[in-house]
């Protein structure tokens, strides 16, 4: 019974980069939907350290990002019981099928990864392990017969790459992937920084999840309040637009992911001239909501991360172990 249910389920498939401590950015603005979609879908998470590998060039710092990064994943709630969740580098099958999807792309449409085309702009050199990144992206994506990708609207492209990449292989070798659909929660906080930018580790703007009382009040404190109301923040795809005029913005909007209007509108209203007032009750709701979180981070031995990862590795590799043995014998390759 159990099992016919599950199998009825659309396949979901998200990936996060291992590139450093999750913020309440990466919560709100990622994280959160996958707790949620662990329900309603058959999940399959990945700690993308293949994709990190484009950028991060020290190997302690990235093994001990990725091992946090699944350490963190355990603490917020991604269940390993109901979704697979495992370490792309583990799965090999990933960079073999990219170099057969690389084989099928145009450079052209490569030129064209927002990714490549940004750095590229910058006058920055780019690896070429970045301009094949959204075919490895396609890879991770197309293993598992992925229905829906949970993403934010950043990476719409790369899901319709992932998509015409797996469109491109039916077409030479007949129907072998599911042409998976971008899913983008149109409205989904862009969170904004301690300085009112969007929060993200390049602008060192950020409030950490996982941050001791202390780092948490560090950071709040340093939220730049200024005159600005929320309706300054219309540029700011922030949720649903405040009924009414509130400020200091930038606090608001934070605090926002973790009460009410109803809560914070007389509440703001009653400290109009005591920001820092408003800063210590942020504070409190912050440890308050990251505290149940905290101790199950704490709880989580080393071994366990490891256990579990391995388990869930092991998992991943039997799905695309299979696809690709498919994939082989169609290409030609098998003698
Ligand atoms: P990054 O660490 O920038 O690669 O982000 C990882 C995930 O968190 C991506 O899916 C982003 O869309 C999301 N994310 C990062 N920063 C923010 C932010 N300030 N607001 C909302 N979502 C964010
Ligand atoms: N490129 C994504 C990001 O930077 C991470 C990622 C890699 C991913 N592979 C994926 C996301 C597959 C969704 C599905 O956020």
């Amino acid at each position: 019974m159990e099992q016919a249910k599950l199998g009825t389920k659309k396949r979901l498939f998200s990936g996060i980069q291992p590139s450093g401590t999750l913020h309440i950015g990466n919560y709100f603005g990622a994280l959160q939907q996958w707790l949620e979609h662990q329900a309603e879908f058959d999940c399959v998470f990945s700690v993308v350290d293949y994709h990190a590998l484009t950028s991060v060039k020290d190997a302690a710092l990235l093994r001990e990002n990725t091992f946090n990064a699944f350490r963190d994943l355990l603490a917020i709630g991604i269940d390993p019981n109901k979704s697979i969740l495992f370490q792309q580098s583990r799965v090999q099958e990933h960079p073999e099928l990219a170099w057969i999807l690389d084989c099928l792309v145009p450079v052209s449409m490569l030129e064209l990864g927002h990714a490549y085309k940004d750095k590229v702009a910058k006058g920055l050199d780019a690896n070429a392990g970045l301009f094949n990144y959204p075919m490895l992206m396609a890879a991770d994506i197309i293993l598992y017969d992925t229905d829906v990708v949970p993403v934010g609207a950043d990476q719409r492209q790369h899901v319709e790459y992932a998509r015409e990449a797996a469109a491109k292989f039916n077409l030479a070798y007949g129907k072998t992937f599911v042409e998976p659909k971008e899913m983008i929660v149109e409205n989904v906080a862009i969170v904004p920084g301690t300085d009112g930018k969007k929060m993200s580790k390049s602008y060192g703007n950020t409030i950490p999840l996982f941050g001791s009382r202390d780092e948490i009040a560090k950071a709040v404190m340093s939220i730049v309040t200024d005159s600005t109301t929320t309706e300054d923040y219309s540029h700011v795809a922030f949720q649903k637009a405040p009924l009414q005029t509130v400020r200091p913005a930038n606090l608001y909007m934070i605090h926002k992911l973790f009460k009410p209007d109803s809560i914070l509108f007389p509440l703001y209203s009653a400290n109009q001239n005591n920001y820092k007032a408003l800063k210590e009750i942020l504070i409190e709701d912050i440890d308050v909501f990251v505290a149940p979180m905290r101790e199950k981070w704490a709880s989580i031995t080393d071994a366990d991360v490891k256990r579990i990862v391995e388990e869930g590795s092991a998992k991943a590799k039997a799905i695309a172990s299979a696809k690709m043995a498919d994939v082989r014998q169609k290409i030609g390759v098998t003698l």
